[in-house]
């Protein structure tokens, strides 16, 4: 028998980065997040009568040292058979697209249904944010969140289809990942005052989100966004996931605000730009985005679903 999950990637307006605790993966900061739909990880699971594990990533066997400690710490608490595992991307991974949060949602997600674990949405909430704390948030669907004391996905009461405009200015994977990037950052002068100021942000854009206030969301995700660049260029050595193309984004975002177009710019450990904008906004944000010299690509997404897993 085989399981197939899919999952979609999510894009915290309200960022994470940072760990309080390493070990078990636990955010220093909240974060707030929208599931995309379009951009999708597909991923395969089947019990193989004899180990080791096998694991394929977008066609090439891989041994990916990230997914080989999540099935190491599955096996801590289950008997799980050698499994074979082959899961696909469709856009490119490990390029500041949010591949790894679809990625181990839509992996635990399939290991649950295939080895019927049976694991509550809490559990399956922790297997996902050990192994990639947005990971969590791509078990669910629309508008999510990860804060403490829990630290499990939260499905957030907002019911406002935003749409996400993905300009991709380079599609290599980033240079620092995100884990190690996370790690240097917390030596910075900047990093206190990162963490000391995310809860503030996170009920800020929460109370924007469900007053459906666009301005007021869009200033404080725009900040938190610039705060966390900021704290990445103060690392030492700076992390610059930038490109001349996603300043000139940044740019292009902020004068059709100016013009009265309800769109903000987000980034994450990478170099392309979501611009979030109303359903409205999305063709004029496009088009634009599309001009912009250096931006390769451009992709108009609504919110996604939330992980799912289906045993043929
Ligand atoms: O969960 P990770 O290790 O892929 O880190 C995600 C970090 C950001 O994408 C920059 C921010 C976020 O909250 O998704």
């Amino acid at each position: 028998m085989t399981t197939t999950a899919w999952a979609h990637p999510n894009i915290a307006l309200i960022k994470y980065w940072g760990k309080a605790d390493a070990h078990a993966n636990i955010p220093a900061t909240p974060s707030l997040s929208l599931t995309l739909d379009t951009l999708l990880t597909t991923t395969r699971v089947r019990v193989l009568d004899a180990g080791p594990d096998q694991l394929t990533l977008d066609g090439k066997p891989s041994t990916d040292v990230k997914i080989f400690k999540c099935l190491e710490h599955l096996r801590s608490k289950f008997n799980l058979p050698p499994l074979a595992i082959d899961s696909t991307n469709n856009f490119p991974t490990a390029a500041g697209l949010a591949s790894s949060a679809s990625g181990f949602a839509a992996l635990v997600s399939a290991i649950n249904t295939e080895c019927d674990l049976q694991l509550p949405f809490a559990a399956l909430s922790d297997h996902a944010r050990r192994a990639s704390a947005s990971a969590a948030r791509s078990l669910l669907g629309g508008w999510g969140a990860l804060r403490g004391p829990q630290w499990q996905a939260e499905a957030l009461p907002v019911d406002w289809p935003l749409e996400v405009v993905i300009a991709i200015t380079q599609t290599g994977a980033k240079a620092v990942s995100s884990s190690a990037g996370m790690q240097a950052s917390a030596d910075s002068p900047f990093y206190k005052g990162w963490v000391d100021s995310a809860e503030a942000d996170f009920s800020t854009a929460l109370a924007a989100a469900q007053a459906r206030d666009f301005a007021a969301l869009a200033q404080v995700c725009e900040h938190s966004c610039l705060k966390m660049h900021g704290l990445m260029l103060a690392t030492a050595p700076g992390l610059v996931y930038w490109q001349p193309a996603t300043v000139a984004a940044i740019h292009r975002v902020r004068e059709l605000r100016n013009h009265g177009l309800d769109v903000f710019f987000s980034i994450d450990a990478g170099p392309q730009v979501k611009a979030i904008c109303t359903p409205e906004a999305g063709q004029e944000v496009a088009r634009a985005l599309a001009q912009v010299p250096g931006v390769l690509k451009v992709e108009r997404v609504g919110l996604g679903r939330a992980a799912r897993a289906e045993r043929e």
